[in-house]
């Protein structure tokens, strides 16, 4: 796929995987399925299968095989989320299947990857994008030999690391000092901050939150209605003080947290109950209750104003940035 009708410019980004618009979208545990990540490649930008949402590798192997599918000729990508507090079994695995099915466009983030991942991507031909959220963890990824790096700012739905510095700083300076392609991401919600972050010097830009009511995001209709009622400022960052920054909607939930920290606790067990991933996959994203959970979500929810397809919604994007361009021609 080509960037044919020349609104947007064409990048490093959109050369190396083939798509038209410079807009990634980012992996979102348990909601960047295969429907998601197909109509994303479909629409003209790239998504990324979440290897953490499936139990297994079985069920994993059968996802990606489900993104291509229904993807047809458009592009998909694959998102290993890695922990800093584990060490990532079953990841090298999911590599080999990844591959084995033609997946070439990979994205990594929680922490630098292992050289040897590193390595078996680039011996399979693939492509790898790393995101992290400060200059220095970019620089290493650098140095480390990944293909671009992706930066995210405070204002990153999911994790945005510790740090203070907006999205828009942030890439500036790292426009200036890296030399592989760079990605940024965290607050971007509409066009004109696309045109922004290419004209600081950014290849493309990876976004999440904006992307949450759309019509192929599986989550029950309860919580896209609030996502479309949320402003921006609907979300909060928690878990500052354990050193594992979540920008999450703020909810019951959040506020629980919220209070515990302020209360001095500071052993992660202590939450578990309240912080796991099943039970905000079940409350809220398949049973609606919004205040359960911790729910992903940056600022950027503000732009969301309706339910629509992925497809409009990279279409308004796109309509959006050629208002921005006119605008400073
Ligand atoms: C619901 C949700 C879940 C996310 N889960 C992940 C994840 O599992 N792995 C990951 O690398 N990033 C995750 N992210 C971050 C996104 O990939 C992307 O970097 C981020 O959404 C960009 O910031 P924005 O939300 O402000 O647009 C998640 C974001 C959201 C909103």
């Amino acid at each position: 796929m080509t960037n044919d009708d020349g609104i947007l410019p064409a990048t490093r980004v959109t050369q190396a995987f083939g798509i038209r618009y410079p807009i990634l979208a980012g992996g979102m545990m348990w909601l960047s399925d295969p429907a998601f990540v197909a109509a994303m490649g479909r629409a003209g930008g790239l998504g990324f299968l979440t290897a953490r949402s499936f139990a297994h590798a079985q069920a994993f192997a059968e996802g990606v095989s489900l993104a291509r599918r229904l993807a047809g000729d458009a592009p998909i990508g694959v998102n290993f989320t890695l922990s800093r507090h584990s060490d990532n079994q079953g990841t090298g695995a999911m590599l080999e299947l990844a591959l084995a099915q033609g997946i070439t466009a990979f994205e990594t983030a929680g922490t630098l990857p292992p050289q040897a991942l590193i390595d078996r991507i680039h011996e399979a031909g693939g492509i790898l994008l790393h995101k992290c959220a400060a200059l220095r963890h970019a620089r290493a990824a650098q140095a480390a030999g990944v293909d671009m790096v992706g930066l995210v700012g405070m204002e990153e739905g999911g994790h945005p690391g510790p740090g203070e510095l907006p999205t828009s700083l942030l890439g500036a300076l790292a426009a200036r000092e890296l030399d592989i392609p760079l990605v940024v991401g965290g607050g971007i919600g509409c066009g004109e901050q696309i045109v922004a972050a290419l004209a600081l010097g950014a290849d493309a830009v990876v976004m999440g939150t904006r992307f949450l009511a759309c019509d192929e995001i599986w989550a029950h209709p309860a919580y896209k209605a609030a996502l479309v009622a949320a402003d921006e400022n609907a979300t909060v960052r928690v878990f500052g003080s354990l050193g594992r920054t979540w920008r999450v909607l703020r909810n019951r939930t959040a506020e629980q947290v919220a209070d515990l920290e302020a209360a001095g606790e500071r052993d992660y067990a202590a939450y578990s109950a309240l912080v796991s991933g099943t039970l905000t996959r079940q409350a809220c994203y398949t049973e609606g209750d919004v205040q359960q959970g911790l729910l992903s979500c940056g600022p950027a929810v503000g732009f969301i104003d309706r339910g629509e397809s992925l497809a409009q919604t990279v279409q308004t994007l796109v309509h959006e940035a050629r208002r921005a361009l006119a605008r400073v021609r």
